[in-house]
């Protein structure tokens, strides 16, 4: 029979963001974890807004259609365990990528694994966070993310309301942002070439 031992409580103790927050202390073998887990995970792409996780016909983005993968871990279909009250998956966006302002009625964590990645919280101005922050996002608040230079990878979950439907909160700036991400780490990736030769250390 397996046994899951619920994880110790300590490293969520720190300081939060959001509204909500952000702590710092992963476990330091969660790299390890995720190679050895790796042939086992199941990764797909977001590639049509009409499949069902946000209202039908709504703008994502060509940004974030090309940018996007997601493993289902935890949750009521298609993941690798069944769950009716909570959804938990691993979340992938390519390096500059715009996931533009979407609101649900679900409460919503984002585990951040890598980083700096900005965040836009309802109507607040961008901010940046680390590789080991946690966001939250309150019931039906708009958000937004983007990308810089360093792949992101994040667990997010869901503890209530599995059944929302994500809509898509239109904004003026989303066109300028997306060009700004492409041109900020075009500058990004010419600084590194000139102070680091070695391609392996770029990201
Ligand atoms: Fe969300």
């Amino acid at each position: 029979m397996l046994t899951v031992t619920a994880p110790d409580s300590a490293p969520f103790r720190g300081r939060t963001q959001g509204s909500g927050g952000a702590y710092s202390g992963f476990p330091q073998d969660s790299p390890q974890a995720l190679s050895a887990a790796a042939p086992t995970l199941n990764w797909n792409a977001e590639t049509d807004s009409s499949a069902g996780y946000y209202e039908a016909g709504v703008d994502v983005g060509q940004s974030f259609l090309d940018g996007n993968l997601v493993c289902r871990l935890v949750g009521p279909g298609e993941c690798f365990f069944f769950s009716e009250n909570l959804f938990l998956s691993l979340f992938f966006l390519k390096p500059r990528t715009l996931y533009r302002d979407h609101a649900h009625q679900a409460s919503e964590m984002y585990f951040n694994l890598t980083g700096p990645c900005g965040f836009r919280l309802g109507d607040e101005d961008w901010v940046d966070y680390l590789g080991d922050s946690v966001i939250w996002n309150l019931p039906s608040r708009p958000h937004a993310t983007r990308i810089y230079g360093i792949p992101f990878l994040s667990a997010v979950s869901w503890v209530s309301d599995l059944d929302s439907v994500c809509r898509v909160v239109p904004r003026d700036d989303w066109q300028g942002l997306e060009a700004q991400l492409q041109v900020n780490s075009a500058v990004r990736m010419m600084s590194f070439c000139v102070t680091d030769p070695d391609p392996q250390h770029w990201i």
